[in-house]
């Protein structure tokens, strides 16, 4: 397909980890795990908000994932190296197991912190010392969440170590633990629940309140889910993020709700005078947020593919308007792919002010979208075709 970017495939990511393996560590690594990035097809700043989200993970046809390879070994220092990361940051850290008395702290480089999370936060003990390598498909600041893939990877790869009791969800709480206290961004459970529950020819509709999911079917072949990255990304993201965070808690504290899952768009009508006009907008989003990714994952149950589409432009318009987390280019992007015959719904994706949009689409339309958006947007996107598959799992498992 004219356009698309090859990503390499899960045997490649793992031949290059285990490469740099016996380079780093000599000897061959016991262990390997892989954990996929997050599409979200619906469903966007709810999360947080103990809302619905829609998302799925692209691991097995066209990866987004990450790999990690790596042994235990005897003593308490650790040692990871990362191959990914671009950034003029050291490739490797040493560190040593958390005890109670010297729990793992946040430093640099800043790659190593979701790790040291990870570990921080595992949920079985005792803990071996490991030596590991990390590599991703997953584009780094995309909106596809390569941070969540690395935590789970890391978690999987520690169950290897030592197992847990092997209950998914506290799994997958344990690693946006990590996000929170690590990397101090204070994310919703969306991001890590999939990566972690991710179903083959699925998405999920998951309930961030109960954090119970119902997969829903999403195999038809004449369907396309295209992702787009615009590969921008707009510096806001860090700061942007808690504040919205923070205005939904406070509208929910003005309804008198506990989240604004429990609120109505009659709740916040009532309450206008009480809230000033970005809170309001904010609260709106969500509010009716929540109710369009029910909606949608019933339209997605029928095969309405039409009115789910219409639910995804609705999304981002209010993503743009009310919520103010996309950007020029992403807009640009999504009014593009808008105006291909074929092209039923297109969206931001992810936390936004750049990154990817995600667009559903009937399969024999997909080459023309892709022309399409290349002529119109000016920057140099690159495109994923992506399909529903399983959350993490174990490569090659360690040997008894
Ligand atoms: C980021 C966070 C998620 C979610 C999305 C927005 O990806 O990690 O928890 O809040 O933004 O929907």
């Amino acid at each position: 397909m004219a356009g698309d970017e090859s990503v390499a495939d899960v045997g490649a990511l793992l031949a290059a980890a285990r490469r740099v393996y016996e380079q780093s560590y000599g000897g061959e690594a016991q262990v390997a795990v892989c954990a996929p990035g997050r599409v979200n097809l619906i469903g966007e700043h709810t999360d947080y908000n103990q809302g619905l989200v829609l998302p799925m993970v692209s691991g097995k046809l066209l990866p987004l994932v990450t790999v990690i390879v790596g042994s235990s070994t005897s003593g308490h220092s650790c040692s990871i190296e990362t191959i990914t990361e671009s950034a003029d940051e050291p490739r490797r850290v040493d560190f040593d197991l958390p005890t109670e008395s010297s729990p793992l702290t946040r430093g640099q480089p800043a790659w190593a912190n979701y790790v040291k999370g990870v570990v921080q936060h595992y949920r079985a003990q005792p803990l071996p010392a490991f030596k590991a390598v990390i590599t991703s498909s997953v584009p780094l600041g995309g909106g596809l969440s390569s941070s969540a893939s690395l935590e789970v990877a890391m978690y999987t790869f520690l169950q290897q170590l030592c197992p847990d009791d092997g209950d998914k969800v506290a799994k997958a709480v344990a690693c946006q633990k990590a996000e929170h206290t690590h990397a101090k961004v204070p994310c919703g459970i969306m991001d890590q629940f999939v990566s972690v529950l991710g179903k083959e020819g699925h998405a999920l509709l998951i309930d961030c309140r109960s954090l119970e999911a119902t997969p829903v079917p999403l195999t038809d072949p004449n369907l396309v889910i295209l992702i787009t990255n615009s590969n921008v990304r707009h510096s806001l993201t860090g700061s942007e993020y808690p504040s919205r965070r923070k205005q939904c808690e406070n509208a929910a504290a003005i309804l008198g709700k506990s989240s604004l899952r429990d609120a109505t768009v009659q709740d916040l009508e009532n309450a206008k005078d009480r809230l000033d006009s970005v809170t309001y907008q904010r609260a709106q989003h969500v509010i009716e947020e929540i109710e369009r990714t029910a909606q949608a994952a019933e339209a997605l149950k029928k095969g309405a593919y039409q009115e789910f589409g219409k639910l995804m432009v609705e999304s981002h318009n209010s993503l743009r308007d009310l919520y103010e987390v996309s950007c020029p280019e992403l807009d640009v992007l999504v009014a593009a792919a808008m105006e291909v015959d074929g092209v039923f719904g297109s969206r931001m994706t992810g936390g936004g002010f750049g990154g990817c949009t995600v667009t559903l689409l009937q399969a024999d339309a997909t080459d023309r979208t892709i022309k399409h958006i290349q002529e119109r947007y000016s920057g140099h996107p690159t495109f994923y075709r992506t399909t529903p598959s399983e959350g993490a799992w174990v490569i090659s498992p360690v040997e008894n």
